[in-house]
């Protein structure tokens, strides 16, 4: 696969995560197509349960056994050099040496859960500088000041000491923070950030916030940053892509997501925005019923049993394609069906 451009760092093509279960397939990510710029952030928002999480866990290869993955996942640089095969992370082996090495360091990853990147017999002063060993400093006592320093920029208090404490010895919020400053210290390419700071006070966030901004600037690092909270997408993202039922139906830069959106359901997205007064926390509580669970599900829009514009004997009938209305501005929704270019 030809690299798109310089700029572009990894692509998702036609990628889809579909999970075997004894009740049927479950297409969690069915068909995702982006790409990656250097030095840039691609906001994913969506509801609950429309793939976001899934997504970037087949980036990272950490998929469970019955979950299939087709498509391409093309990762054109390692170490900051080209690659003059680009590497196809879908067809890598999961426990292989090859994702293994390009886990931590090349991309590394904030789960939406802090006990899935520790191991509970550790110390994280061991597992951060094991990271930062392997990718940045190889000197053990140098390491450790770094990672030190880490635990510190993340709001962890007295991190002489708590670096050598065990996963289970921290709280929940402390554990967050230290996998944080974690993914932060091995200075990735590509930094997945899972809704990171979802169980973090406020003032902690923002430093967070400051922290993945800063490490791009520097480092001309790309993220992925996935959020619930539109707020939070208008501050950290230059690209956005809005995730439904396991596709991407809009995808533009964060200007045009906000000023001139067009999907239905990123305008519903965008008039749920919580307000202080509603005390909404969030959550997108005024859309109209709720995200199908996408298994055995009927071939029409995803969105369609929702959408005040579907049209009926079209929207009910098949997939809409992915239409590009104007350069870079992506829409899925049978409304374009006519409106500009196919696109992928
Ligand atoms: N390990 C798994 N086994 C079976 N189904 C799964 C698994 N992980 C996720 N799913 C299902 O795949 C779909 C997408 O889940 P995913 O976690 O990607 O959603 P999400 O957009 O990240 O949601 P949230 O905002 O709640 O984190 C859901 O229907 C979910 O139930
Ligand atoms: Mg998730």
């Amino acid at each position: 696969m030809k690299r798109p451009s310089e700029d572009v760092i990894l692509a998702m093509e036609d990628v889809k995560v579909h999970f075997d279960m004894d009740e049927g397939l479950l297409k969690a990510v069915d068909g995702v197509d982006f790409v990656i710029k250097k030095g840039r952030t691609l906001g994913i928002v969506g509801e609950s349960g429309c793939g976001k999480s899934v997504t970037t866990n087949a980036i990272f290869k950490i998929l469970p056994k019955y979950g299939l993955i087709s498509g391409n996942i093309w990762l054109y640089e390692k170490d900051g050099k080209e690659l003059e095969e680009p590497i196809n992370i879908a067809e890598l082996n999961p426990t292989g040496d090859v994702i293994r090495s390009i886990r931590g360091g090349n991309i590394s990853m904030i789960f939406q859960e802090p006990m899935k990147a520790f191991s509970p017999v550790h110390t994280i002063g061991n597992q951060i500088m094991e990271t930062i060993m392997l990718h940045v400093e190889p000197d053990k006592k140098k390491a450790r000041e770094i990672c030190v320093e880490a635990l510190r920029a993340v709001g962890i208090s007295n991190p002489e000491q708590r670096v050598d404490e065990y996963p289970h010895q921290l709280s929940g919020g402390m554990r967050q923070r230290a996998m944080i400053a974690m993914a932060l210290a091995s200075k990735p390419s590509i930094l997945i950030a899972d809704e990171p700071t979802t169980a973090l006070d406020v003032t902690i966030q923002a430093q967070v916030l400051d922290l993945i901004n800063n490490l791009k600037h520097e480092n001309n690092t790309s993220v992925i940053f996935i959020t619930h909270d539109l707020g939070v997408i208008a501050e950290m993202s230059d690209d956005v892509a809005v995730m439904y039922l396991g596709k991407i139906v809009e995808s533009c830069d964060v200007d045009t997501l906000f000023y001139n959106p067009q999907h239905p359901y990123t305008r519903a997205l965008l008039k749920s925005i919580p307000t202080a007064d509603k005390q909404h926390k969030g959550r997108f509580e005024s859309i109209r019923g709720t995200v199908p669970y996408a298994m055995n599900l009927p071939v029409q829009c995803g969105f369609c049993d929702r959408c005040d514009e579907a049209i009926k004997g079209v929207c009910d009938k098949g997939y809409p394609p992915n239409v590009e209305i104007e350069p870079g501005h992506f829409v899925r929704c049978f409304k374009f069906a006519d409106k500009g270019t196919e696109g992928k």
